[in-house]
């Protein structure tokens, strides 16, 4: 990525440019488990339907990991293969973020334990929780170290072991999730291509909308707890399909306007891969045709924050982004959090 951008912006705000530094995307790579479960298999455990499924989410199947494949295993496989593709040696990383809801433990951070794998001594090491909105939040806050010469090489990753939190009795939640890891390499490359602005958003008001409610300080972990199934994954689906669909619009607007582009100059949309009906809710609204977004949901459902880190790397090694595409990437999850991220790849 060496080549200067074409694109001239009046807005300030439009690229995150900070005395010829610019955050760019140098590598992606991405790790699903091997094991599927499908939407029959589904039908043996709940009361439900491939028909209900796809019809009402476009999901097909899931990945699922192994009892002994955990979380810090997924993301370290996803950051391999993005230090492979960017070039990078584990010793050149400055900083690991790990956005995630369902880290290995509550603590030390997930970051952490993938510190170890890679062999990744020099690099500090946090989580971030933003639920599916993490891997946006997490690559802005990258992006920050970047642009401030606090770091020049940082890993982003999206990881997911929602198995573990499904509550696999209840078919309204345990037929949308799936497990998965995701990542990118950011580094600083001169007058390049990269990042041209991120929009963050949170509504604390609808928090109760998708919560796991057990497990934290206000609800340890007790046999009353267990047997009140706080410690699962809970969603009103309808209030936050609403919600998405409000969220994801306007942070698309918001980061168009900064960038001062039209939705039509877009390459590729990578949304949040929830439900097929969300992403052509938004197309609608938005004006965008269904072709311009790239969609993997029907094999992998809701990854949460690995989910557009995961599409990410499918869409680029798959030659479905080129070098020069507007990329936007588009996202929602429980907070309620959004947000969305425009590239120039
Ligand atoms: N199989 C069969 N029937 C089902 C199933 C199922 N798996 N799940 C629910 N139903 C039933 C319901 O019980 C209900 O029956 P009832 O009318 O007898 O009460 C009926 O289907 C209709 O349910 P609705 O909730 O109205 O179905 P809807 O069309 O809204 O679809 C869905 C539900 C798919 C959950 C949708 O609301 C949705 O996708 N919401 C967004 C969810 C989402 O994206 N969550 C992730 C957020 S990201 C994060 O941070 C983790």
């Amino acid at each position: 990525m060496s080549s200067a951008s074409k694109l001239k912006f009046k807005n300030p705000r439009a690229r995150h440019d900070f005395k010829g530094r610019t955050c760019s995307i140098t590598g992606v790579g991405s790790y699903l488990p091997k094991r599927i479960l499908t939407n029959a298999e589904l039908e043996q455990m709940v009361n439900t339907s491939d028909e209900w499924i796809v019809s009402r989410t476009g999901i097909r199947e899931r990945r699922i990991a192994g009892k002994h494949e955990h979380n810090s295993h997924m993301a370290a496989e996803a950051a391999t293969r993005a230090m492979a593709h960017a070039g990078v040696t584990s010793a050149q990383i400055d900083l690991i973020i790990v956005a995630t809801i369902t880290p290995d433990m509550p603590f030390p951070a997930t970051a952490c334990l993938v510190q170890q794998i890679i062999g990744a001594d020099q690099a500090a090491a946090f989580d971030l929780e933003a639920a599916c909105s993490g891997f946006i939040y997490a690559m802005e806050i990258g992006q920050q170290f970047i642009m401030s010469r606090t770091c020049d090489t940082v890993l982003v990753i999206g990881s997911e072991k929602l198995s573990s939190i499904i509550d696999w009795t209840d078919r309204n939640t345990c037929v949308l999730f799936g497990d998965g890891a995701g990542a990118v390499v950011l580094q600083n490359r001169p007058a390049s291509h990269g990042l041209l602005t991120a929009i963050m958003g949170a509504d604390g008001s609808k928090a109760g909308l998708l919560s796991m409610p057990g497990g934290g300080s206000m609800h340890p972990a007790t046999v009353e707890s267990v047997s009140a199934r706080l410690h699962h994954l809970r969603m009103d689906g309808k209030e936050v399909f609403k919600a998405a669909v409000t969220a994801m619009i306007t942070a698309a607007r918001e980061a168009l306007g900064r960038c001062e582009i039209e939705a039509s100059q877009l390459a590729c949309i990578i949304p949040h891969q929830a439900n097929r009906r969300i992403i052509d809710a938004v197309g609608t609204r938005l004006g965008i045709p269904e072709e311009k977004f790239f969609v993997n949901l029907e094999k992998y459902g809701n990854t949460s924050a690995a989910s557009v880190a995961i599409a990410l790397d499918e869409a680029v090694r798959s030659g479905r982004i080129k070098r020069g595409d507007l990329v936007m990437m588009l996202v929602f999850g429980a907070g309620l959090t959004w947000g969305a991220a425009i590239i120039e790849w």
